[in-house]
């Protein structure tokens, strides 16, 4: 395939830092790269693939001439420009939770529903990073004997919130260490030597976060399932830098015992198991950061149910649960021949 012109919008960003280096380390056919940010940025000079490139503000002038955008620049940001890129003619990855529920956007992890982009109007939904490296978990579990409820508590780094978050938790953890007050401005409560029970925010007097909504709710749209597939989520924030970790309970709808688990695991695309805990082996976050795939450990019977198993599920954020499934999702589409926008478009609804 010849080489397309790529937009990264967000280039600046936490996500969008890590689309270059994905991009690079893919070897996705880059003709020509277009960096974009806020006004903030413009003129900045980012590294990729072995040189730079110049940030350009978002502007009618700078989405011209593109063919595919991935964009990680927030919801806001997404829900008035995705429609502008569609109409000025590029396909659209979003990262941002603004459009994954909409009925005519496919929300897309590479290894478990890239049939899904097939139906795509010119927008591509990336799910939330704690949904998409469960999901990739799930996926040969519910392909093999089925799943009948999840019961899942993360424990997931600061990075998730994007780089101030990650500045917060260097300032507040130098702060603490030099017998000062940590001071909180993007958390509603110190991170450093804390664990906050509150991913994002509770809306409208739900009892439950959005966070743990989006967890609930891309869940059952990826994975093709119904209400009748349980979901309760709890999802806490740990002072951790990259990488988030999850355990989650599976009930499984025909038994399942952990040696086969591990096998099916151990077979499945994008899925590393690592399991010898008594020798210490299991996934850690400060491990698996950097990695592009998930990693799975702690696979154990649960003794209070006789189809239930245990499963420690740990991946990087920034990498398979935003920026890496982007550019899968990209090469999906490259492969299915979708980087078109079809007509009609999002942005004609
Ligand atoms: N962090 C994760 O693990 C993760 C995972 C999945 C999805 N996401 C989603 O991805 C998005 C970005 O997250 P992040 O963690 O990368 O955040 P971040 O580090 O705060 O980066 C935000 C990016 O958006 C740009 N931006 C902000 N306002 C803009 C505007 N008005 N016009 C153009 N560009 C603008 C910023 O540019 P400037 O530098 O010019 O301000 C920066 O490049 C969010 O929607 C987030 O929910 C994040």
């Amino acid at each position: 395939m010849s080489g397309l012109r790529v937009g990264v919008l967000g280039a600046t960003g936490a996500v969008g830092s890590t689309v270059l280096e994905v991009l690079a380390e893919r070897s996705f056919p880059v003709a020509e790269l277009v960096p974009l940010a806020s006004e903030r940025s413009a003129g900045k000079r980012l590294p990729f693939a072995g040189g730079e490139v110049e940030v350009r503000a978002l502007s009618e002038e700078s989405i011209q001439g593109l063919d595919l955008v991935i964009s990680s620049a927030g919801g806001a940001v997404s829900s008035e420009w995705a429609p502008r890129i569609v109409a000025a003619g590029a396909v659209v990855v979003d990262n941002t939770s603004f459009w994954r529920m909409h009925d005519d956007v496919p929300l897309v992890v590479s290894e478990v529903n890239p049939e899904a982009a097939d139906a795509h109007r010119g927008l591509i939904a990336n799910p939330n990073c704690s949904t998409m490296q469960m999901v990739v978990a799930l996926k040969p579990i519910l392909d093999a004997v089925g799943i009948e409820r999840l019961v899942i508590s993360t424990y997931q780094s600061v990075s998730g919130t994007g780089q101030r978050a990650i500045e917060e938790l260097n300032e507040q953890s130098r702060a603490v260490l030099g017998g000062e007050e940590p001071e909180a401005r993007i958390y509603p409560h110190p991170i450093a030597f804390n664990v906050l029970p509150q991913v994002e925010t509770f809306k409208g007097g739900d009892d439950y976060t959005t966070e743990e909504r989006k967890m609930m709710a891309e869940t059952r749209k990826i994975l093709g399932a119904s209400e009748e597939l349980g979901i309760s989520a709890t999802c806490a924030r740990v002072p951790v830098f990259g990488a988030h970790s999850e355990s989650v309970n599976v009930q499984t709808r025909e038994p399942l015992d952990p040696d086969t688990c591990r096998e099916l695991l151990a077979a499945a695309p994008g899925v590393v198991v690592l399991d010898q805990p008594a020798d210490g082996l299991y996934p850690t976050a400060t491990d698996v950061a950097g990695h592009d795939e998930v990693f799975v450990g702690r696979i154990r019977r649960d003794p209070s149910h006789e189809r239930c198993l245990n499963l420690w599920i740990v991946g990087d954020n920034l990498r398979k649960g935003a920026a890496t499934n982007a550019v899968q999702v990209a090469e999906v589409l490259a492969q299915r021949d979708l980087i078109r926008v079809p007509e009609p478009s999002l942005a004609a609804a």
